[in-house]
């Protein structure tokens, strides 16, 4: 199944990093520059609709500093009926828990079926579940955020399977902060994050993998990018070796700064959901 073009986001009114859920938050509490929030989050969406998507929106939360994040609260995409379905997060920490609600009601308008995931386990969306464009596959990172046993029911949900890949580091908390499928046959991956196998499992299926030196991957948040139609990508200003193998690659590349996010651990993957 082919990656959508339009996407969702949520605009950063309440976001703010007052606490520390992974470790790039550790020194930034109270760090974040609003109105270079603000611009950064305007660019970002300016960016994808050059880049060929349409964009949504959904209305902030109060209290839900993260709610920005909005790859993280559903996994959303078509089941093997053909239909729309929104599975729901069950996030690991309870001020982001309250973000999931919104979610499930706006799917809901968009003409989703809206349904709890079928396990108790740890489940954080898309920002762990990223779909293979252009194949009935997916692929499911844990270790951190989601529970390998959620995989389960995620399998059965959309009646599709899943290659569960174990995230190695805390840096890299989500499988999107450390592969990014750029179309059906090219992965951008951070290769430290992986276990051996998972690695050859990657390797056995992305024909081409690109991959991103360490400190673009931590510090940079390069394979937290999006590609847009198979043809754009929308990454972090400043990779430029991971800039310079999209393009050899053929990719238009469109560089946004995403530094306030990053203190919050994340980038411009996290920040939009998918509509399907
Ligand atoms: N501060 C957020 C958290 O720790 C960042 C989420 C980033 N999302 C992502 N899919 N990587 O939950």
């Amino acid at each position: 199944m082919p990656l959508p073009t339009r996407l969702l986001m949520c605009p950063p009114a309440h976001f703010d990093v007052i606490d520390v859920k992974n470790p790039h938050m550790q020194g930034n509490v109270g760090q974040v520059d609003r109105a270079a929030a603000a611009k950064q989050w305007s660019d970002l969406k300016s960016a994808f609709e050059r880049a060929g998507a349409t964009v949504d929106l959904i209305d902030p939360v109060p209290n839900c500093e993260d709610m920005v994040f909005c790859a993280n609260q559903t996994l959303v995409g078509l089941d093997a009926a053909g239909r729309k379905l929104c599975l729901l997060s069950r996030m690991k920490h309870p001020s982001r828990q309250r973000e999931v609600p919104a979610f499930a009601k706006w799917f809901a308008a968009a003409g989703y079926r809206v349904a709890d995931l079928a396990s108790t386990a740890g489940f954080e969306g898309s920002g762990d579940a990223l779909w293979h464009p252009g194949r009935a596959l997916i692929w499911g990172g844990h270790g951190h955020r989601t529970d390998p046993t959620a995989y389960e029911a995620v399998s059965a949900a959309f009646d599709i399977p899943v290659i569960r890949l174990k995230l190695l580091s805390d840096r890299f908390y989500h499988l999107d902060t450390c592969l990014c499928a750029l179309d059906e046959r090219t992965a951008l991956i951070n290769p430290l994050s992986f276990e051996s196998r998972g690695l050859a499992l990657i390797r056995a299926i992305f024909p081409q993998v690109i991959e991103c030196p360490p400190r673009e991957a931590d510090q940079g948040m390069a394979c937290n990018a999006t590609a847009i139609g198979g043809k754009h990508v929308v990454i972090q200003k400043g990779n430029a070796q991971t800039v310079a193998a999209l393009r050899a690659y053929n990719f238009t590349v469109h560089e946004v700064e995403t530094t306030e996010y990053l203190k919050s651990g994340g980038s411009v993957f996290c920040m939009k959901m998918y509509v399907f």
